[in-house]
């Protein structure tokens, strides 16, 4: 079972992906974490995320360490992951490595849950459930808000929703893989729907293809 969850910056995909993961027992990836880490490898190296070729460079051998690096959730992080997840090469050296989880989970689990912008498009195509989680950019800001002001309180609603909007327009812009819904994706809108309600129509849908 390969289910494929697809969407923009903090519509709750990672939530559903995680919590349906956990309800079946399956593996989870968070592709975006993947992105993140080269993205924050190439500003660790002192890099411009703009900067293919060290981008390139950083995707080929990814440390793995950075992605259990605590930076890696920061805002500057997410923005630099959205710049290099636009170049060709760091998105084809990071495909074998999903392409691989989604077939063969590690720890031989009976599925894989994959979340990230082109997984029901482009990593697996045959998925045998697609979702696409979306909200409204300022639903999806406000939440973003909510969660880093408790770690920074001077955090701006204003700055997170400007770099929600440009993330956006980065992801769905781009030439290579953009994010958009696979034509056999369902759709669940979180923007008045709890995650409580969406998890529980996911595992309907999980059910229905068991
Ligand atoms: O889901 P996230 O915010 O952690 O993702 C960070 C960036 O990585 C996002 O702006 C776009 C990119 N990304 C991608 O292009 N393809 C994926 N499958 C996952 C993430």
């Amino acid at each position: 079972m390969i289910i494929a969850i697809d969407g923009p910056a903090a519509a709750g995909k990672g939530t559903l992906a995680r919590r349906l993961a956990a309800e079946f027992d399956y593996a989870y990836l968070d592709t975006g974490s993947l992105y993140r880490a080269v993205g924050l490898g190439v500003l660790r190296a002192g890099g411009k995320p703009d900067d293919d070729v060290a981008a390139a460079a950083v995707s080929l051998d990814l440390d793995p360490a950075l992605l259990g690096d605590p930076a890696l959730r920061e805002e500057r992080t997410g923005d630099a992951a959205s710049k290099v997840a636009a170049m060709p090469e760091v998105r084809s050296n990071l495909m074998e490595f999903q392409r691989n989880f989604s077939i063969h989970p590690p720890g031989s689990k009976q599925g894989a849950v994959l979340d990230g912008r082109d997984i029901g498009t482009v990593v697996c195509p045959d998925a045998d459930l697609k979702l696409y989680v979306t909200a409204g950019a300022e639903v999806r800001a406000r939440r973003r808000f909510l969660e880093l002001q408790q770690r920074d309180p001077a955090t701006k609603y204003e700055q997170i929703l400007a770099d929600v909007e440009a993330r956006d327009a980065r992801d769905t812009g781009r030439a290579d893989a953009p994010l958009k819904p696979a034509e056999d994706a369902l759709l669940l809108d979180t923007t008045e729907l709890a995650i409580d309600a969406v998890f529980l129509r996911a595992v309907d849908l999980v059910k229905e293809r068991l």
